[in-house]
């Protein structure tokens, strides 16, 4: 059985991806300081899949914490890296703190593989990277854009280290996948994404304001160039995510003929507007959400959805759940989050 380290695995896509890895017959060993996610996650992967995981509370920027890790861990063949700041807002604001936990969490991994005779590294970027496109669907081919902040900056700089190291000869692979838009939560509702004071993301905010928690959802902008006026994304469901880390793993450590290093765009391939996705939240859940159109908000992207070709046929992934599916899967969690929150006001 591989034994696979998945740092930030107690957080949103990190619990989800070590469910699966463990229904795959992984066995897996959680790194996570808890900064954005909670130890409870533990006994819920543990009740979903009945296996559970080992779990190290710890810092991916301790070397020697980590150190003692792959001793105490003998016999890691991979690793999946989530660990990373992830919120733009707060990025803008404390830049060096996302410089710092966003690199350095990702040196003290690529220096310490080698010694330990780790073969490969599943490491999360976004499609951030590819700012404003010049053309749709987005392919792994597209140039990489100036980023819009220090969080997509530290997702640059994090893939050309990568790259860099590989060119210098480093002794292993490497997969780099571009996340679109994750949504939802798994069926059982027993994990999902956890809120951060007010949500930044759309289908949070959504669910917070369905559950009576915001006055109403805001529309940032109904004047873009899209069919209804309001932006264009890939809402990319939370559970066809985590399967594609376990068939970018399968791949890294079983296919000796795979590159040493690889990117996929992971996405539906599918672009929904704003207004389109409250519309199908509402048919799904037979709920109303109150919203209402505000002018656009700063920095934010057009248009944008995967090609996703390339995973589809060389992971031999294909995203399965339909967006109603995923939708009332974030209101079934939502609802599971309702006890002991307070009304809150809509900004
Ligand atoms: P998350 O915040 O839920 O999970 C990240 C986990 O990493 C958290 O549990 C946090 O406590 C932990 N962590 C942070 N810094 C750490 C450190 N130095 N040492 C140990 N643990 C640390 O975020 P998520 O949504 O699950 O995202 C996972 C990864 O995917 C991140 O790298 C994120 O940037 C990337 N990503 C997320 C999205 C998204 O919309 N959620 C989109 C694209 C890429
Ligand atoms: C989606 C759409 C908003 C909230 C961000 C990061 C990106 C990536 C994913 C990590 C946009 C609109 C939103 C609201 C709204 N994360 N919206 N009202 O902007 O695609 O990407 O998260 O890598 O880096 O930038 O996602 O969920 O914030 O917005 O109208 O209250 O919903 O304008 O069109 P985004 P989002």
């Amino acid at each position: 059985m591989s034994k696979i380290l998945v740092t930030g695995g107690t957080g949103y896509i990190g619990s989800h991806t070590v469910v699966e890895l463990q229904t795959e017959g992984y066995e897996t060993v959680i790194v996570d300081n808890l900064s954005n996610s909670s130890i409870e996650f533990i006994e819920r992967i543990q009740s979903i899949t009945g296996i559970r995981p080992a779990f190290i509370q710890a810092d991916c920027k301790d070397t020697e914490a980590m150190k003692r890790v792959f001793t105490e861990h003998e016999g890691i063949e991979g690793i999946i890296h989530f660990a990373a700041s992830k919120f733009v807002g707060e990025s803008v604001e404390k830049p060096l703190m996302y410089y710092r936990n966003n690199i350095d969490s990702l040196l003290t991994m690529l220096e310490l593989m080698p010694q330990f005779d780790v073969k490969g590294i599943v490491f999360s970027s976004s499609c951030t990277v590819y700012g404003q496109p010049d053309l749709l669907p987005i392919s792994e081919e597209s140039p990489v854009k100036t980023a819009e902040s220090p969080y997509g900056n530290t997702k640059q700089i994090n893939e050309e280290i990568i790259r860099d190291a590989i060119h210098a000869g480093a002794p292993y692979k490497s997969i780099i996948l571009r996340y679109f838009n994750p949504t939802g939560a798994h069926p059982s509702a027993e994990i999902g994404e956890l809120p951060n004071g007010t949500p930044q993301n759309l289908v949070p905010f959504l669910t917070q304001t369905a559950a009576g928690i915001r006055k109403e959802l805001k529309v940032f902008g109904n004047d873009y160039n899209t069919p209804d006026g309001s932006c264009i994304r890939d809402y990319i469901d939370v559970v066809d995510l985590a399967k594609a880390h376990v068939m970018a793993v399968e791949r890294m450590l079983k296919n000796a003929a795979s590159p040493q290093l690889e990117y996929f765009n992971l996405g539906k391939g599918e672009g929904v507007s704003v207004l389109e996705l409250i519309n199908t939240f509402e048919q799904a859940t037979n709920l109303k959400v109150p919203y209402r159109i505000t002018e656009r908000r700063a920095g934010d992207i057009e248009q944008i959805w995967a090609d996703a070709h390339r995973a589809n046929e060389i992971l031999g992934w294909k995203p399965v759940e339909t967006l109603e599916d995923t939708l009332r899967s974030a209101w079934k969690w939502q609802l599971k989050q309702l006890a002991g929150t307070t009304c809150l006001p809509a900004d």
